[in-house]
């Protein structure tokens, strides 16, 4: 390894190995959060609140026997903590929706984003529904970002790098699927996970392919595009937490947590595995 790459390495680490160990615990957070979403997805009807589906995953999450991961979460010294036990995000709002009185009508998109804790270690996953009967448009939003972390996650191969996944999805979104032109959210992006909700490295849905760190087995990461009908921009409300699109137009977002090993990417927040 060059001196240059050496340099380049430590300021941008990877995310650390986990053992065998570790990740059997992150499979177990990654099992209820798949939980989690399973019951929110039966729950997301029109007519019910953001603050009943919260409700409802924090029912899983005793039933589990498992601690909320989002929760009183403070990334930033002087931030209101987050008051959700999951965030909830309708139509422009893109990620970080506070979970409250709001009624879900018939066509939102319904973002859910839902972290589990169990034995010390976090799993964190994202979907997005349609309430009720969706469009061509919100039908077309959603399945393109869908498919984007299919592929964001089918880069993720050992002795790849970061940045393959990011050009992958920014490939793929780029192409006009579906016929529509869409973005992807650059101010927010995927990342290392385990012991913390966030850990390095940041997980970019954008940019050029052979950059970042290397890959490696054991390392378990959160890869979550977020598209949007129109630009790019973002901007946080009064709340301090909920990101919306700049120009009001709809976005979606979907999130796993997955690990990565030889023989390629295994995605934690499942119920299949
Ligand atoms: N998947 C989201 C993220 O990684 C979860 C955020 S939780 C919150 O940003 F507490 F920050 F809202
Ligand atoms: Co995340």
């Amino acid at each position: 390894m060059s001196r240059d790459l050496m340099f380049r390495e430590s300021r941008s680490p990877g995310a650390t190995i986990k053992s065998e160990r570790e990740l059997t615990a992150m499979r177990r957070a990654g099992r209820v959060v798949a939980l989690m979403h399973e019951r929110l997805r039966a729950a997301v009807v029109p007519g019910v609140t953001t603050g009943e589906l919260d409700r409802i995953a924090r029912e899983v999450l005793k039933e589990e026997g498992a601690e909320p991961s989002f929760l009183n979460y403070a990334p930033v010294p002087g931030i209101t903590p987050y008051p959700g036990v999951i965030c909830s995000s309708l139509n422009e709002e893109i990620v970080h929706g506070i979970p409250g009185k709001r009624v879900v009508q018939n066509g939102d998109l319904v973002k859910l984003d839902v972290g589990a804790v169990i034995d010390g270690f976090h799993g964190d996953a994202a979907a997005t529904v349609i309430a009720g009967e969706g469009t061509e448009k919100t039908r077309a939003l959603v399945e393109a970002t869908r498919r984007s972390l299919e592929i964001g996650i089918e880069a993720a191969q050992s002795g790849a790098r970061i940045g393959d996944i990011g050009a992958a999805i920014e490939d793929f979104i780029l192409s006009r699927p579906q016929g529509f032109e869409y973005e992807l959210v650059r101010e927010y992006t995927g990342h290392g996970i385990g012991r913390r909700l966030h850990e390095p490295p940041q997980i970019p849905n954008y940019g050029p392919a052979g950059r970042g760190p290397v890959l490696k087995p054991g390392m378990t990461i959160a890869i979550e595009p977020m598209v949007n009908i129109g630009g790019w921009e973002t901007t946080v409300l009064d709340d301090e937490w909920t990101v919306v699109t700049a120009d009001g137009e709809l976005s979606a977002h979907f999130e796993h947590t997955i690990a990565i090993t030889e023989s390629g990417p295994e995605i934690l927040t499942t119920l299949a595995g």
